[in-house]
Protein backbone atom coordinates (compact mmCIF):
# COMPACT_ATOMS: atom_id res chain seq x y z
CA UNK A 1 0.00 0.00 0.00
CA UNK A 2 1.09 3.21 -0.69
CA UNK A 3 1.27 5.84 1.72
CA UNK A 4 0.55 9.70 0.45
CA UNK A 5 1.90 12.81 2.60
CA UNK A 6 -0.58 15.08 2.95
CA UNK A 7 0.28 17.37 5.72
CA UNK A 8 3.94 17.95 6.69
CA UNK A 9 3.82 18.26 10.45
CA UNK A 10 6.76 20.15 10.75
CA UNK A 11 6.18 22.57 7.84
CA UNK A 12 2.65 23.10 8.86
CA UNK A 13 4.17 24.12 12.45
CA UNK A 14 6.95 26.24 11.13
CA UNK A 15 4.10 28.29 9.03
CA UNK A 16 2.31 28.13 12.34
CA UNK A 17 4.58 29.66 14.61
CA UNK A 18 5.42 32.51 12.07
CA UNK A 19 1.67 33.06 12.47
CA UNK A 20 1.38 32.94 16.42
CA UNK A 21 4.48 35.41 16.53
CA UNK A 22 2.80 37.90 14.87
CA UNK A 23 -0.40 37.24 17.22
CA UNK A 24 -2.28 36.07 14.03
CA UNK A 25 -3.09 32.40 14.38
CA UNK A 26 -5.91 30.01 16.05
CA UNK A 27 -4.66 27.52 18.22
CA UNK A 28 -3.83 24.17 16.64
CA UNK A 29 -3.82 20.85 17.92
CA UNK A 30 -1.06 19.80 15.41
CA UNK A 31 1.86 22.64 16.36
CA UNK A 32 0.71 21.91 20.16
CA UNK A 33 1.99 18.40 19.31
CA UNK A 34 5.39 19.54 18.13
CA UNK A 35 5.86 21.55 21.42
CA UNK A 36 4.10 18.71 23.51
CA UNK A 37 6.87 16.23 22.24
CA UNK A 38 9.88 18.40 22.56
CA UNK A 39 8.49 20.49 26.24
CA UNK A 40 6.36 17.49 27.78
CA UNK A 41 6.51 14.27 26.81
CA UNK A 42 9.82 13.48 28.63
CA UNK A 43 7.33 13.56 31.94
CA UNK A 44 3.39 13.40 30.40
CA UNK A 45 4.49 10.11 28.16
CA UNK A 46 4.28 10.32 24.08
CA UNK A 47 0.63 10.17 24.19
CA UNK A 48 -0.26 11.57 27.11
CA UNK A 49 -0.58 8.52 29.64
CA UNK A 50 1.04 9.98 31.77
CA UNK A 51 4.50 7.58 31.80
CA UNK A 52 7.01 9.16 30.65
CA UNK A 53 10.94 8.24 31.21
CA UNK A 54 11.14 10.94 33.65
CA UNK A 55 7.95 10.29 35.55
CA UNK A 56 9.35 7.48 37.39
CA UNK A 57 10.78 10.59 39.77
CA UNK A 58 7.91 12.05 41.23
CA UNK A 59 6.07 11.87 44.29
CA UNK A 60 3.40 12.96 42.37
CA UNK A 61 2.72 11.41 39.09
CA UNK A 62 1.54 12.84 36.19
CA UNK A 63 -2.15 12.10 35.39
CA UNK A 64 -3.27 10.17 32.46
CA UNK A 65 -4.54 13.03 29.85
CA UNK A 66 -6.57 9.88 28.19
CA UNK A 67 -8.94 9.57 30.89
CA UNK A 68 -12.09 11.12 30.76
CA UNK A 69 -11.94 12.10 34.48
CA UNK A 70 -9.29 14.04 34.18
CA UNK A 71 -8.78 17.24 31.34
CA UNK A 72 -12.66 17.03 30.60
CA UNK A 73 -13.05 18.79 34.12
CA UNK A 74 -10.55 21.29 33.89
CA UNK A 75 -11.22 24.50 32.07
CA UNK A 76 -8.87 26.15 29.20
CA UNK A 77 -7.97 28.68 31.68
CA UNK A 78 -6.84 26.14 34.42
CA UNK A 79 -4.94 24.59 31.92
CA UNK A 80 -2.72 27.41 30.27
CA UNK A 81 -2.05 28.36 34.48
CA UNK A 82 -1.15 25.38 34.87
CA UNK A 83 1.03 25.03 32.10
CA UNK A 84 2.28 28.98 32.03
CA UNK A 85 2.91 29.17 35.81
CA UNK A 86 3.37 25.54 36.96
CA UNK A 87 1.43 23.22 39.59
CA UNK A 88 1.54 24.86 42.67
CA UNK A 89 -0.23 28.33 40.75
CA UNK A 90 -3.44 25.39 40.98
CA UNK A 91 -2.80 23.53 44.13
CA UNK A 92 -1.31 21.17 42.19
CA UNK A 93 2.74 19.71 42.85
CA UNK A 94 6.03 21.73 41.92
CA UNK A 95 7.02 18.55 39.71
CA UNK A 96 4.50 20.10 36.85
CA UNK A 97 7.60 23.04 36.11
CA UNK A 98 6.41 26.47 34.85
CA UNK A 99 7.40 26.88 31.12
CA UNK A 100 8.59 29.36 29.01
CA UNK A 101 6.07 28.90 26.10
CA UNK A 102 4.52 31.67 24.19
CA UNK A 103 0.61 32.27 25.04
CA UNK A 104 0.24 31.14 21.47
CA UNK A 105 2.25 27.82 21.94
CA UNK A 106 0.15 27.71 25.20
CA UNK A 107 -3.04 27.66 23.58
CA UNK A 108 -1.82 25.07 20.86
CA UNK A 109 -0.76 22.66 23.23
CA UNK A 110 -4.26 23.07 24.97
CA UNK A 111 -5.74 21.90 21.78
CA UNK A 112 -3.63 18.95 21.54
CA UNK A 113 -4.43 17.95 25.53
CA UNK A 114 -7.93 18.10 24.31
CA UNK A 115 -7.49 15.79 21.74
CA UNK A 116 -5.46 13.36 23.52
CA UNK A 117 -8.30 13.11 26.29
CA UNK A 118 -10.82 12.53 23.15
CA UNK A 119 -12.47 16.08 23.36
CA UNK A 120 -11.78 18.25 20.52
CA UNK A 121 -12.50 21.37 22.14
CA UNK A 122 -13.40 22.50 26.35
CA UNK A 123 -17.23 22.82 27.04
CA UNK A 124 -16.03 25.85 29.02
C1 LIG B 1 9.37 17.59 34.81
C2 LIG B 1 8.20 16.81 34.45
C3 LIG B 1 7.05 17.53 33.74
C4 LIG B 1 7.12 18.27 32.59
C5 LIG B 1 8.34 18.57 31.73
C6 LIG B 1 5.77 18.68 32.31
N1 LIG B 1 4.92 18.23 33.28
FE1 LIG B 1 2.90 18.57 33.39
N2 LIG B 1 2.82 17.58 35.17
C7 LIG B 1 3.87 16.92 35.77
C8 LIG B 1 3.42 16.32 37.01
C9 LIG B 1 4.26 15.50 37.97
C10 LIG B 1 2.04 16.65 37.12
C11 LIG B 1 1.08 16.23 38.26
C12 LIG B 1 0.88 17.39 39.20
C13 LIG B 1 -0.13 17.06 40.29
O1 LIG B 1 -1.07 16.29 40.04
O2 LIG B 1 0.02 17.59 41.40
C14 LIG B 1 1.70 17.45 35.97
C15 LIG B 1 0.45 17.99 35.72
C16 LIG B 1 0.09 18.64 34.54
C17 LIG B 1 -1.24 19.15 34.28
C18 LIG B 1 -2.42 19.14 35.22
C19 LIG B 1 -3.38 18.03 34.87
C20 LIG B 1 -4.56 18.05 35.79
O3 LIG B 1 -5.54 18.70 35.45
O4 LIG B 1 -4.50 17.44 36.87
C21 LIG B 1 -1.20 19.66 33.01
C22 LIG B 1 -2.35 20.29 32.24
C23 LIG B 1 0.15 19.48 32.52
N3 LIG B 1 0.90 18.86 33.49
C24 LIG B 1 0.57 19.85 31.26
C25 LIG B 1 1.91 19.87 30.86
C26 LIG B 1 2.35 20.38 29.59
C27 LIG B 1 1.44 20.89 28.49
C28 LIG B 1 3.70 20.30 29.59
C29 LIG B 1 4.67 20.75 28.51
C30 LIG B 1 4.55 22.13 28.11
C31 LIG B 1 4.11 19.70 30.84
N4 LIG B 1 2.97 19.46 31.59
C32 LIG B 1 5.40 19.43 31.22
C33 LIG B 1 5.17 16.85 35.30
C34 LIG B 1 5.66 17.50 34.18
Amino acid sequence: MRVRSTTRPVALAAVLAGGLAAGAAKPDAAAGKVVYDRECASCHGGTGKGDGDDAAYFTTKPPNFTDPAVLPKRSDDFLAAVITEGGPSKGLSKDMPATKLSAGDIKSVVAYLRQLSGRAKSSK
